[in-house]
């Protein structure tokens, strides 16, 4: 059993987590509640029972074997290392420690063996990129992943509670006749899309589409990979998709690819052109296994195959990839005792 320590449970994040760690079971001897000043005192629900959420701070992770960080870059790089050293290992679901060569970037249907050297701090990837990773794995093994052109359709809770919250007041609003307004995202969301909210770069990469890149090289080891994301928030309220074109060094059929992608870990294919069924959001929500469909050819190029994705960003995307990652180090005997 393990003293767990939440960092951020009052979010978007931190409470699947708190789900999932309900879900699997996961032998927790000790819950540790941590949030802002503005939610200390405040109560959680964990395993059928109340528990008050504290102030972040210093003295919070004594005995803490492992804690799972999701409040933020700023709050990671100040208290990972004070996490670290009271001796828990962390997970940590910011971007602070992603790109660092000395932590890990791990998806463990893809790079799980990462873990086998027992790090003390693991990075979980952008949402988007796990969701991504976890497709393009199966097919990277059989044949090697020469590109990627992806374009996203992510959800507002990507963008945490509040910004779930904006959508649902701006639909209200506007089946009320009253005109929506935008606070946490730059732009109405409902009835609308937009290019993702984060800042742009001078080479007119947006920063989650700069993330999508960085970081399924890491994954993947192929710091040369050649890929082109477009990143865009679409008024749904959870779980991301991704139509996907990707390349191999050799031909891939859509049945090699379906067959291969059926039996893999991780995924569900939902690929049913007879009834228009394929992966959609609200499918995905709730799901731990990432929904992969829409398998096709490309014409006059045997190498690429074309495909669609749909992610729970919370779970595959975040609370499921951390929790994942803490049962096979657990399995591993890389937490402590
Ligand atoms: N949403 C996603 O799909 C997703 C996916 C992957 C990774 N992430 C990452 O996970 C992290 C959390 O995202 P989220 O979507 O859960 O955001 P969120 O819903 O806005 O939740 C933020 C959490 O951080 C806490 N927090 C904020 N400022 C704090 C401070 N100064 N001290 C202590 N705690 C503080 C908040 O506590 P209060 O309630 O007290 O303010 C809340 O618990 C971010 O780093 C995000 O990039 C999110």
């Amino acid at each position: 059993m393990y003293k767990v320590a939440v960092v951020g449970v009052t979010g978007a994040v931190g409470q699947e987590i708190l789900r999932v760690l309900e879900r699997r079971k996961f032998p927790v001897s000790e819950l540790v509640p941590l949030a802002s000043e503005r939610s200390a005192g405040t109560e959680v629900e964990f395993a059928g029972k109340k528990h008050k959420v504290r102030k972040l701070e210093a003295g919070a992770f004594a005995g803490v074997q492992i804690a799972f960080f999701s409040a933020g870059a700023t709050r990671s790089r100040e208290f990972i290392p004070i996490a670290r050293k009271a001796g828990a290992v962390v997970v940590d679901n910011s971007s602070a420690f992603r790109m660092d060569l000395q932590v890990p970037l791990v998806v463990p249907e893809v790079n799980g063996d990462l873990l086998d050297a027992k790090p003390g701090l693991i990075a979980n990837p952008n949402c988007s990129a796990a969701i991504l990773a976890v497709a393009l794995a199966p097919l990277h093994r059989i044949a090697g992943l020469e590109s990627v052109v992806v374009a996203t359709y992510q959800s507002a809770s990507g963008a945490g509670a509040r910004a779930m919250e904006e959508l649902d007041r701006q639909v209200r609003d506007y089946a009320g006749g009253k005109e929506p307004q935008a606070e946490v995202f730059p732009h109405v969301l409902a009835f609308n899309l937009f290019s993702h909210n984060s800042p742009v770069g001078s080479d007119g990469y947006n920063e989650e589409e700069t993330k999508m890149v960085e970081e399924t090289r890491k994954i993947f080891a192929l710091p040369t990979l050649k890929m082109v994301p477009t990143c865009v928030r679409v008024p749904v309220p959870r779980a991301h998709s991704e139509a996907v074109v990707a390349r191999f060094n050799r031909p891939v059929s859509a049945r090699e690819a379906r067959d291969i992608l059926g039996k893999a870990p991780g995924v569900r294919v939902v690929d049913e052109p007879e009834k228009n069924l394929f992966p959609m959001p609200r499918h995905a929500s709730g799901e731990l296994d990432v929904l992969v469909g829409r398998i096709r050819s490309v014409e006059g190029d045997p190498n690429s195959l074309a495909f669609f994705v749909s992610g729970d960003q919370l779970l595959k995307g975040a609370a499921w990839n951390a929790v994942q990652i803490a049962e096979e180090l657990a399995r591993r005997g890389g937490l402590p005792v």
